[in-house]
Parts: structure tokens; C-alpha cells; sequence
């Protein structure tokens, strides 16, 4: 792995725990991952058909050393060697938050470094970045993850204008309840997006939500879908009928979709959008990638994703945001708190 540094390079140690995986990454200037280590909780929640915090906050707690330890070791490098420690402080769960912030300050303390904050979601979008050398603002990004759906305008680095959001259920909260609903179970994301090959996507007509008003054109429902979905289960049960578990999942998929696409590709024309990109876990999707690509070719527009590896949470997309906030000038004290409900573009 490439770890000479230059005197001008930024290395950043990113550190993130806002959910279920307990991440650290080094990356430096922005876009060269040193290392990825990303220790996956996903097992232990299983059981319970979705994440349970106060077992995620205990694990992160027991994780976070070594993993971090791995990250600088992955990287062939040292705590004097890093320009800055990066860290997500919100949106996301306080107590699983809170560990990754009390790590991150405590190195960043000790080895006398600056301290970065990172949005959750500006991680997300900046993924982008890290495989996309020729990727720069402006672009639409879609961002579709187990608790957020927005449609953001990036106008610049760490500067966002979002142009949609979810009413209700976020899109890969929309794919795990209909999972658990088929009795796929937890996470639902994945397991629809494989089922979905084997069924056929336009057996069952479920409903494109139209939810825009003036003034938020671009926003989201799942919720009704969800319902749809589970009514359609209920009616086939009293009616004695055998569900096709791999139709449900690709027609579901597919309404999903399908709304995904018409809002983004709307809102790339309004806007005159010539790039757009996804990202979140529910953007490693193969359909909902494959749908895009096919948008987007049609329209001249480039698009752009990340690898799965960084759709879904890990510490290099931190890394990533971390580096343009850090060039931006943001820095945090020893002060810095979890913001569960931190805004896109909020800087606390
Ligand atoms: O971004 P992420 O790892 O965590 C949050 O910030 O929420 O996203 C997790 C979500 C879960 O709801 C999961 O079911 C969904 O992303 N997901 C997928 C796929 N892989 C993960 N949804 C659809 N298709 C996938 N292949
Ligand atoms: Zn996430």
C-alpha cells in the first residue's frame, strides 16, 4: 500500500460509530484511502430484527480501541504522522455517537492534533469522492440510507442545499420492514436486492407515492408502500394464496425505485445538473444502480457511486468529508458532543 507523505499531504485518522459498525480509516488529501477497518455489529442485532443501542453503545465501546489501532496499522503509519483526527458527531444514535467522539477527542488530545466533526451524511456523499478523482461540485447527489433519504444539491464542498426529504420511513427503513415482512429478516437491504433476481418486477402494481408540494417538489414516502406491501400479504393470506416471496420483493423494489429515479432525474433537469451520484447503504442496490445508470446515459448526465464497501457505514468517507472540512477550516474543542439530530449543513 502507497504511504509515502509528501510534507503538504493531509492524513486524516477518521473514526465512525453512529450506528451498528464500529469504523476507523486513514485517508489522506481527501481521496486516497490508507486503510478501511470496519468491525460489522450486524450479527449481534440480527436476533432482534433490527439494531438495539444500548448493545451497539457496549460494543463500540469494546471495539473501538483495536479497530482504530488496525486503521493506523493497515496504513503503515503513526499518530505523528496524521494532520488531523476526524470524527461523526451526528445525526445518528447518542450513545453509540458518543464513543466514537470520546475516542476521537482522546487521541486527538493526546497526540496534540486538530479535531474535525463530520456529518453522518456529508460522509455518505463524499464516498463519492474517494473513487471518482474527477468528481468536483456542483452535483445532485441522492442520499438513501437505513435512516435518511435526501436529494441534495452539493454547491460546493461541505456546502448543501437539500431539495427533498422523506415524510416518513427513510428508504432502507422502507426495504428492512418489508424483509422482515417476507421473513427475510434483518438487514432486509441486501436480502431484497438478491431475491429480487429470481422474481419478476412487475407482478404486483404497488404505488408510486407523488407526495411534492410547492416548495418541496422532491420529497419522499415509503411509508404507503410499506402498507401496500403488507396488505397485499394480509389479502393473499385470507384469500388462501400463495405468496411468491421473490415477486413481492422485485415489485416492491422496483416501486421503489422507480420513485427514486423520476424525483432525481426531475430534479437533475430543473436544475441543470449535468452530474449526479448516490450514496448511503440502500445506493449499493443493484437495481436501483442499474435504473440510474440507464437514466442518467439517456439524459448526458454523468453518474457516479461508490464501491458497496462505502455505501454502506464505514470511517473512509469520513476521512473524505473530514479532509475538505479540515482545508475549510473547520475545527472542534475538546467540548465537541454527539447531535443526534445534527442538520445537513449545520455546523455545531
Ligand atoms: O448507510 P447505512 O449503512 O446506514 C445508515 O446510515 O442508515 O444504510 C443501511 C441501510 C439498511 O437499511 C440496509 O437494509 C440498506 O442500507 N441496504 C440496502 C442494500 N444494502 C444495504 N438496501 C437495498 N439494497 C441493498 N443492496
Ligand atoms: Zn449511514
Amino acid at each position: 500500500m502507497e504511504t509515502s507523505m509528501k510534507k503538504e499531504d493531509v492524513r486524516i485518522l477518521a473514526v465512525e460509530t453512529s450506528c451498528d459498525e464500529t469504523a476507523a480509516a486513514v485517508v489522506q488529501n481527501g481521496r486516497q484511502v490508507l486503510s478501511n477497518v470496519i468491525y460489522s455489529q450486524i450479527d449481534l442485532h440480527t436476533v432482534y430484527g433490527g439494531v438495539v443501542p444500548e448493545i451497539a453503545s457496549r460494543k463500540h465501546i469494546e471495539k473501538i480501541n483495536q479497530v482504530i489501532e488496525k486503521a493506523l496499522s493497515d496504513a503503515k503509519t503513526t499518530l505523528p504522522e496524521i494532520t488531523a483526527v476526524a470524527v461523526t458527531y451526528g445525526p445518528g444514535l447518542v450513545g453509540a455517537l458518543l464513543v466514537g467522539v470520546s475516542a476521537a477527542k482522546a487521541i486527538a488530545f493526546a497526540a496534540d492534533k486538530p479535531l474535525v466533526g463530520v456529518h453522518h451524511i456529508e460522509g455518505h456523499i463524499s464516498a463519492n469522492y474517494i473513487e471518482n478523482p474527477d468528481l468536483e461540485p456542483p452535483f445532485l447527489c441522492l442520499v438513501v440510507s437505513g435512516g435518511h433519504s435526501h436529494l441534495v444539491i452539493v454547491e460546493d464542498y461541505g456546502t448543501y442545499r437539500i431539495i427533498g426529504r422523506t415524510r416518513d420511513d427513510a428508504a432502507g427503513e422502507a426495504f428492512d420492514k418489508v424483509a422482515r415482512a417476507i421473513g427475510l429478516g434483518y438487514p432486509g437491504g441486501p436480502k431484497i436486492d438478491r431475491v429480487s433476481k429470481e422474481g419478476n418486477p412487475d407482478a404486483i402494481a404497488f404505488p408510486r407515492a407523488k407526495v411534492g408540494t410547492e416548495g418541496s417538489d422532491y420529497d419522499f414516502s415509503f411509508s404507503g408502500l410499506k402498507s401496500a406491501v403488507l396488505n397485499y400479504l394480509n389479502s393473499c393470506e385470507m384469500k388462501g394464496i400463495e405468496i411468491s416471496r421473490a415477486d413481492v420483493a422485485a415489485s416492491f423494489q422496483k416501486a421503489v425505485t422507480d420513485v427514486l429515479v423520476g424525483h432525481s432525474m426531475e430534479a437533475a433537469e430543473r436544475f441543470g445538473m449535468k452530474k449526479f451520484a448516490i450514496a448511503g447503504g440502500v445506493a449499493s442496490n443493484s437495481a436501483l444502480r442499474a435504473a440510474f445508470e440507464e437514466a442518467c446515459g439517456k439524459r448526458g448526465i454523468s453518474f457516479y457511486h461508490p464501491s458497496p464497501i462505502l455505501c454502506t457505514d464505514n470511517a473512509a468517507m469520513i476521512g473524505a468529508a473530514g479532509y475538505y472540512e479540515y482545508i475549510r477550516g473547520t475545527r472542534h474543542g475538546w467540548d465537541l458532543n454527539a447531535v443526534p439530530s445534527l442538520k445537513l449543513g449545520e455546523r455545531a
